[in-house]
């Protein structure tokens, strides 16, 4: 970490003798002051619920300028990877800091599709959950099941287990989320396919059956590959940020991920694309075009619990570029398959475009985010919404990883452990039962 050449001095109004500061500078983004001895030195904390002012960790992976709204992996532009890589080159990329070049590349994907099958006893794990179980229910359980199947690879602090437990995660992702969606519709699991690409391979587990030839469509796997490259990774998210804390006790790779699809799980964060898509057959039901001022007015009313799910964001407070991509993908797939006049993405673009001139929106920089568009795309492709979510975690898994090898490659790491401003019952005696 660089040391910025200004201190920061913390005063207080009651006489304490103030205190000094170290600040730190990025290489690009915001400068961070350093609070590690402030307990020590004055015998308080900070207060910051939601990570607001807080940066948790330093990181040299992702780069977020939410005004902008830029993202960059490694340094590469989104719209530039989205557009000239393909999902793995862009995982090798955020696991070991650069794109690979011909060998490299070909030496990946061997060492990724030699890891896509699971374990065949992972079948008869699948089998205990009901039929109807949400798939994010299940993927919780099948990523935390692989520590119990692969015990050569849970040891965090031995490189050689991060890397190979990485590699398995990545290879193994698809095949679990095409598992958990047959088992769903009681078709049989289709076993990977390792002359395909990646995205390739998951449509073929995910639609081909044994009793007939399944194409995959190229526009398809693109737009698929697209959707793993966009959500690949996003710095200090909720999810990762468990996945860090999760990991950071020392547990194995495969618990803290699963930690991290738990988290993802949530309506804020990565189940925002299914909520998206529901709110949109939401209004399409009520009426479509139509009522989408009347859908706009709950939103804005303080007392309905209404958002309009895909948009707003905690760091972009513009566009976000995924969304552009996004959408961009929407209209190439929509019309592969002949769906242009498709009624749910008329009814988002209308949406967008009011909400975008909306004063409600436009004063607090609500954008569009990634999910907007992303779960039109998916329902295209012909992917059922509950496992959107599902899919989401297949992608960030990578970056889950990345981050999680960073944090315990970085000598500064601890365990994760928060403090608290007690707002509770100050000590007190228990009385005996007869007398409370
Ligand atoms: N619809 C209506 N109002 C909103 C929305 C929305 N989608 N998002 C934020 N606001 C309002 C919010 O009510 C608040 O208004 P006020 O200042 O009057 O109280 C203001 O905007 C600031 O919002 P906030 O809740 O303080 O912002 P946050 O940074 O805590 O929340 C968010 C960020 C993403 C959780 C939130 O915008 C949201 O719930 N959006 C909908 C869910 C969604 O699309 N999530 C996906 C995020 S992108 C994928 C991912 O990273 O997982």
């Amino acid at each position: 970490m660089k040391l910025a050449e200004n201190k920061a001095t913390l005063s207080f109004s009651n006489g304490s003798p103030s205190v000094e500061l170290p600040v730190y500078q990025g290489n690009v983004g915001p400068d961070v002051v350093d609070i590690r001895k402030l307990y020590a030195q004055t015998g308080m904390f900070t207060y910051d619920p939601g990570f607001l002012s807080t940066a948790s960790c330093q990181s040299a992976i992702t780069y977020i300028d939410g005004d902008k709204g830029e993202l960059l992996y490694r340094g590469y532009p989104i719209e530039q990877l989205a557009t000239n890589c393909d999902f793995l080159e862009t995982c090798h990329l955020l696991l070991y800091g650069e794109l690979p070049n011909t060998e490299e590349k070909s030496k990946f994907t061997k060492l990724v599709t030699n890891h896509t099958m699971v374990n065949e006893q992972m079948q008869f794990f699948l089998r205990g959950f009901r039929r109807d179980a949400h798939p994010m229910a299940i993927m919780t359980g099948l990523v935390g099941a692989l520590s119990a199947f692969y015990h050569d690879s849970t040891d965090i602090n031995n490189p050689e287990h991060r890397n190979i437990s990485a590699i398995r995660l990545i290879a193994k992702m698809p095949t679990l989320v095409a598992m958990a969606y047959k088992y769903t519709i009681g078709q049989p699991y289709m076993y990977p396919r390792n002359d395909l690409s990646y995205a390739g391979n998951f449509l073929h587990m995910m639609f081909a059956t044994p009793c007939e030839e399944y194409k995959v469509s190229p526009v398809l796997e693109r737009a698929l590959d697209r959707i793993f490259i966009l959500h690949a990774d996003h710095e200090q998210n909720a999810s990762t940020s468990t996945v860090r804390l999760c990991g950071s006790s020392g547990t194995n790779p495969f618990a803290a991920i699963a930690a991290g699809v738990a988290c993802l799980w949530g309506p804020a964060h990565g189940g925002a694309n299914e909520a998206a898509l529901n709110m949109l057959y939401d209004i399409q039901k009520e009426g479509g075009v139509e009522k989408i001022g009347e859908f706009i007015k709950k939103v804005k009313d303080k007392n309905s619990s209404v958002k309009l799910m895909g948009f707003g964001h905690r760091v972009y407070k513009n566009y976000d570029p995924r969304a552009k991509l996004m959408q961009e993908t929407c209209n190439e797939v929509l019309t592969e398959l002949g769906l242009e006049k498709d009624p749910l993405f008329k009814l988002a673009k209308e949406l967008e475009k009011i909400a975008l001139e909306d004063e409600y929106f436009v004063s607090r920089k609500l954008y569009p985010n990634v999910d907007f568009y992303s779960g039109i795309v998916q329902r295209a492709i012909g992917i059922p919404v509950p496992l959107f979510t599902a899919i989401f975690a297949l992608a960030r898994t990578v970056g889950w990883i990345a981050q999680l090898n960073e944090m315990i490659g970085d000598p500064e790491y601890k365990i994760g452990r928060p403090r608290q401003l007690f707002t509770g019952s100050t000590k007190r005696d228990v009385q005996p039962l007869a007398k409370r």
